[in-house]
């Protein structure tokens, strides 16, 4: 009997808190969460941010992230959240996974909106979380998303504070991400020119979000909003500091200003104290410049703005102090996939040093025998030929560093110094063709600014569950504009779109270990769109998977086409459904971009 009690107390607890979760479903319960709307807090930033990596949502309220983010990997500082104090529903197939944790490793690859107040005074600026439920097997769809808060001074999650978010607020958030084309087939966004910056601006405006409450920033600060300054790598791996457009009216304002370089050590020391080690002091001059420093790029450098009243080298006078985002170690750039497997390759750097980090699976247990002769190479230009590296390393002498629960992570450091264009290749074998993987070279223009969901529907990236990676060397890429095929959903198959005598064609290709492909797929049809954007009742033509015609084989593949008699044009898109219905879609290809 008394063993019972405590049992019995628990259950009632668990069931008591679980059902406390509100849900919110529009802006106008967002609007009523009050604990949010105040700076320091960043809860509400975290939430526009994540709906912009949402890529689609489907029937079933699934959201898909985009396919190069996965919570579980670690990503913008995910991990997995144990949901100790039963602040959530207890889950069986899958796990929580939390993020906004300002503190944690990868946290700085978030934007710079979401770490706005991490450097003011007060334990606020980090208290809230988002949380995400996801199957570990496709940690890119989303079951549920949540807003959550520790309580105050603590890290103990406040029950009170955890408010689920319905998909539909999701989606009145990250707004219509639609695409259309111009006049020159151009792919253009219909979200126009505004950034992702200022459309969170636009979004706390409209939740009233108050930026003047305690400890927000210094108010000097707020008329730098367009004031841009970025750490860069320049050629020898130390940081170029560039920045543009500096108000001439702060410059009027004060009588000296200077940009400081220093080390954050928040990730070692988790205190309010300011703990940011001086790298470099410039005065300013110049409303815009670009400097060559001889600080070595690394993860935790910071920029700080210090605006001066009085013009006396006056130790004692405090200026006022603007605070920039933190650099990430990997520039904000997430893994790329290996081809086929589940595994993925990232480009960072250490004291100015190009380094490899490779993220493992634990389920993918062979990865040892899979890439026996596998290899990560270095080129100092993403131009360069797979021959051209400059060094190497098998990918099964990296050195392990440290696990989470989903992964395993390695690491190789060069000793090259890391600079603009770096990048860095996983091979399979000693043949110089089978390239799994390749970076986005180090500081790519701004190309690592531009989310790839801004234009959903548009083109198809997602090659990371494809399983055969010799397979993308055949001859099969003819007249398909380049363009790999799509996997299908949840089979050994994918999909192609080609052209022949100048009209639309389809290619199927179906692994020879899935036997009952035309048991699985006897009901499965292949529409035919003419522009991307046509629903999925919309077809211009189809044909039954079944009646394909085969074409030849190979050793894995056995390879069906089909041609219709509908045009080739710029737009075109074909998509593969299961069943006779219009909500059964498992694949579609990359729009036909024209040649
Ligand atoms: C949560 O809300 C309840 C009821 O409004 C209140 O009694 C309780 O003190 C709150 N708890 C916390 C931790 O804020
Ligand atoms: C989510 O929002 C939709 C549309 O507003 C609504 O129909 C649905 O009931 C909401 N879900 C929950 C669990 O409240
Ligand atoms: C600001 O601080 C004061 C005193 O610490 C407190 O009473 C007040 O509620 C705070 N205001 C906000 C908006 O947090």
């Amino acid at each position: 009997m008394n063993a019972m009690r405590p049992c019995v107390l628990f259950f009632c607890l668990l069931l008591g808190r679980v059902s406390a979760v509100k849900n919110l479903n529009n802006i106008d319960d967002l609007s009523k969460v009050d604990y949010v709307r105040h700076a320091p807090r960043h809860g509400l930033q975290l939430l526009f941010w994540f709906s912009q990596k949402v890529r689609n949502i489907d029937q079933n309220q699934i959201l898909t992230l985009d396919s190069n983010f996965d919570p579980t990997r670690g990503d913008f500082g995910f991990c997995h959240f144990e949901n100790k104090e039963a602040v959530l529903p207890t889950l069986s197939q899958k796990s929580y996974y939390t993020v906004g944790n300002l503190n944690s490793p990868g946290a700085n690859a978030l934007p710079a909106y979401v770490q706005e107040y991490k450097n003011v005074g007060s334990p606020a600026r980090n208290m809230d979380r988002l949380i995400v439920s996801v199957n570990p097997v496709h940690p890119n769809r989303v079951y549920n998303v949540y807003i959550a808060a520790l309580n105050f001074g603590s890290d103990d999650f406040n029950q009170n504070a955890t408010h689920e978010i319905n998909y539909s607020l999701i989606q009145q958030i990250r707004g219509s991400r639609g695409c259309t084309m111009d006049l020159n087939n151009n792919l253009i966004s219909t979200h126009g020119d505004d950034t992702e910056d200022e459309r969170c601006r636009q979004f706390l405006t409209q939740l009233e979000y108050n930026r003047r409450s305690n400890h927000s920033i210094d108010p000097n600060c707020d008329t730098l909003e367009k004031f841009n300054v970025k750490l860069r790598a320049n050629r020898e791996g130390n940081t170029k500091l560039i920045w543009k457009d500096m108000p001439a009216s702060i410059m009027k304002t004060f009588h000296r200003v200077h940009i400081v370089i220093c080390k954050s050590d928040h990730l070692i020391s988790n205190t309010d104290d300011d703990q940011c080690k001086l790298k470099n002091k410039i005065l300013i001059s110049k409303l815009s410049e670009t400097l060559d420093t001889s600080v070595p790029l690394e993860a935790g450098l910071q920029t700080r703005l210090l605006l001066h009243s009085s013009n006396f080298f006056d130790e004692s006078a405090v200026p006022h102090v603007c605070y920039g985002p933190e650099l990430d170690d990997a520039n904000g750039v997430t893994p790329t996939k290996i081809k086929g497997c589940d595994a993925s390759l990232q480009l960072y750097t250490e004291g100015g040093k190009a380094c490899a980090r490779l993220y493992i699976k634990k389920t993918f247990n062979k990865w040892k025998e899979v890439f026996y002769k596998s290899w990560v190479g270095f080129y100092t230009d993403a131009q360069k030929e797979n021959e051209e590296y400059s060094i190497y390393q098998y990918a099964d002498r990296f050195d392990s560093v440290k696990e989470n629960k989903d992964y395993k992570i390695y690491k190789f450091q060069s000793g090259m110094k890391i600079s603009p264009g770096f990048q860095i290749r996983f091979l399979l074998d000693k043949k110089y063709n089978k390239v799994l993987a390749r970076t986005t070279p180090w500081d790519d223009s701004e190309k690592v600014m531009i989310s790839p969901s801004d234009c959903e529907n548009m083109i198809n990236k997602d090659l990371s569950h494809w399983f055969n990676p010799e397979f993308f060397y055949g001859p099969e890429f003819d007249n398909a504009n380049n363009v790999l095929p799509t996997n299908i959903k949840g089979f050994e198959a994918s999909l192609q779109l080609y052209t022949k005598n100048g009209k639309a064609c389809a290619r199927l290709y179906i692994k020879n270990t899935f036997r009952n492909w035309q048991n699985d797929f006897s009901k499965s049809w292949v529409g035919f769109y003419s522009n991307f954007q046509d629903s999925n009742d919309d077809y211009a033509s189809y044909d039954y998977a079944v009646k394909f015609t085969k074409v030849k084989g190979s050793k894995d593949y056995d390879i069906f086409e089909y041609q219709t008699s509908l045009a080739i044009a710029p737009g075109v898109q074909i998509r593969f459904h299961q069943y006779e219905t219009y909500d059964s879609e498992l694949a579609r290809t990359t729009l036909w971009m024209g040649v």
